[in-house]
């Protein structure tokens, strides 16, 4: 048994629980005026609104001495002194310094690592301004026109969100795509479309080992070779972003078109790294280098903000409150911006594969909840399907609303009429809507006696749902720098509570030596017996019935 929940700190948040759950927010915010400007926090026209969560100041006190408890200010600390916290593999986790200024100094085993980031920069600087400006053009002298980036999981999905929430500052000549999945309908049906003379292909893959992008990797080599009749294309429409060289040469890419990272970038810490490459091409370099500033104010203020007013330690806590003493086991994020309509896919790896572990840094099964599961969709459309369930059904589902004070799209009506939804859906969530007033509605539309009784139960809303809602002044990579951070630093916050480590990820290696020992048994035709009945029964039928 863990000491975790039987801590003066837990206990006490315990305590309080049972005492809140009496309270209503709706009472909270009659009771104090100034509850906004208590619960609420900016950071570079970034503005976290978190007054509509089931908190008191003391709710805070006590949840930052759990902080306290955990020592969470000495593991800021240590990550961003390149301390190696990434235990289980003996690694650090130094994305920060990714992002730290030439004019400063990380350490990461006794070796300042700045000099190396700003040298990978300049490189990504050097290759992306000649692939835009037409310098760097395909094997037959066109300039590139596409960019398919080759790659999966961390090595794919924060250059695609980042791609998506910048388009305003894309390149219209320049394309991105990405490719991850090795279901063969990904490649092909973006190959489809492109030119083999005018396609510049990225491999991402910091171990340059995984099935699904070498599997890629290979057709799309085929698919351009086919179209040369010859290997010589290849080293002019391939590059690398891997920490291995020796495999990157194997498959034939040069040495000067491999972008280099680190052990200590973990993969879904590494849009930051040369793995934004394709970020880089698409929105250019100084916006690159914008979003990568805005990282690091956000990383300057996670170290240097005392607790209380630390907007990721803040948000941290706030999912540790819920998953931890409400029973909360889901967390929507539902921004009210359709360029990131990737960002919950991108929290998703992001926070679940960070934090959906069971076993402490100890090594001893935990018996509190961990991660939570990360979902959502963007608002207005979530509203018309899954919203239902967040604002009447029986779970409790925390949600954070993002929104842009300005949109990069000003269409008659549109944008207020979007944060009128955002700002009415966060404020019914909270209110609800009591029997007296869904009483006092059907009346006013006429209804009375049996009629409207039968109706009534369904016409309540319970309220106090909570939600947090991030607001910005536009879309642009500084900001986007801000909130990727953001969320990065509240997953560490919750690691520390939870006392496991946000860094590895062995669940997913499982998956991968699980593919790797079935996949002789489909090349072969033969009958398997070996497994489960199930299994057994599911290849059979495979075997038998493909054609
Ligand atoms: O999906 C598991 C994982 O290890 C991720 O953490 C990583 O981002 C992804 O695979 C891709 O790995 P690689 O960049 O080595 O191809």
């Amino acid at each position: 048994m863990s000491t975790l929940i039987h801590s003066p700190a837990w206990l006490a948040l315990t305590a309080h629980q049972a005492e809140i759950s009496q309270q209503t927010m709706r009472e909270m915010f009659c009771d104090d005026p100034k509850r906004f400007n208590k619960f609420s926090l900016q950071l570079d026209g970034l503005l976290l609104d978190y007054s509509k969560n089931l908190i008191t100041a003391e709710t805070l006190e006590l949840l930052l001495n759990l902080a306290r408890q955990s020592k969470l200010d000495d593991w800021i600390a240590r990550m961003f002194n390149g301390n190696k916290i990434n235990t289980s593999e003996q690694r650090a986790a130094l994305h920060t310094a990714l992002r730290a200024p030439l004019n400063t100094s990380v350490y990461a085993d006794g070796k300042d690592v700045v000099p190396d980031v700003h040298r990978v920069l300049d490189h990504i600087r050097v290759f992306s301004e000649a692939v835009r400006n037409n310098t760097l053009c395909g094997h037959t002298g066109k300039p590139f026109r596409d960019v398919v980036n080759i790659g999966i999981g961390g090595s794919a999905l924060g250059p695609l969100m980042i791609s998506e929430a910048l388009k305003p500052y894309g390149s219209t000549q320049l394309n991105v795509h990405f490719v991850s999945n090795v279901d063969a309908t990904d490649l092909a049906e973006t190959l489809k479309r492109l030119d083999p003379e005018t396609t510049l292909f990225i491999i991402s893959s910091k171990t340059f080992t995984t099935l699904e992008t070498l599997t890629n990797a290979h057709s799309a080599r085929d698919w351009l070779v086919k179209h040369f009749g010859a290997d010589e294309g290849v080293g002019k429409h391939f590059v690398a972003v891997s920490t291995n060289r020796a495999e990157t040469s194997k498959f034939g890419i040069d040495s000067e078109n491999v972008f280099e990272f680190w052990d200590w970038v973990g993969g879904r810490y590494s849009l930051w790294s040369a793995i934004g490459l394709p970020i880089a091409l698409y929105i250019g370099m100084n916006n690159f280098e914008r979003l990568l500033a805005g990282a690091h104010a956000m990383d300057e203020h996670f170290r240097k903000t005392p607790l209380e007013h630390n907007m990721p330690v803040i948000l941290g806590m706030l999912g540790v409150w819920y998953a931890n003493f409400f029973g909360a086991a889901s967390y929507a994020i539902l921004p009210y911006d359709q360029y990131l309509q990737h960002f919950p896919a991108y929290l998703q790896q992001l926070e679940m594969e960070s934090n959906g572990k069971r076993a402490d840094r100890n090594g001893q099964v935990v018996d509190y909840a961990t991660g939570m599961v990360i979902w959502g969709e963007p608002g207005t459309n979530g509203q018309h399907s899954f919203y239902q369930l967040i604002h009447q059904g029986t779970r409790m589902v925390p949600a954070d609303f993002l929104a842009p004070v300005t949109s990069h799209n000003p269409l008659g009506e549109h944008h207020s009429i979007l944060l009128a939804n955002c700002f009415a859906q966060t404020e019914a969530l909270m209110l609800g809507k009591t029997s007296a007033e869904a009483r006092t509605e059907l009346e006013l539309q006429g209804l009375s006696g049996e009629a409207l009784e039968a109706l009534l139960p369904y016409k309540v809303f319970p309220g106090n749902r909570p939600t947090n809602t991030l607001l910005f002044d536009r879309l642009d990579p500084y900001t986007m720098g801000m909130l990727v951070a953001l969320y990065e630093h509240k997953v560490l916050v919750q690691s520390v509570i939870w006392d496991i480590n946000a860094f590895d990820q062995w669940g997913v290696e499982f998956g991968k030596q699980l593919a790797g020992k079935l996949l002789p048994e489909l090349q072969k035709n033969e009958r398997v017996f070996v497994h489960d009945s199930s299994t057994n029964g599911l290849i059979n039928h495979f075997l038998a019935r493909r054609v």
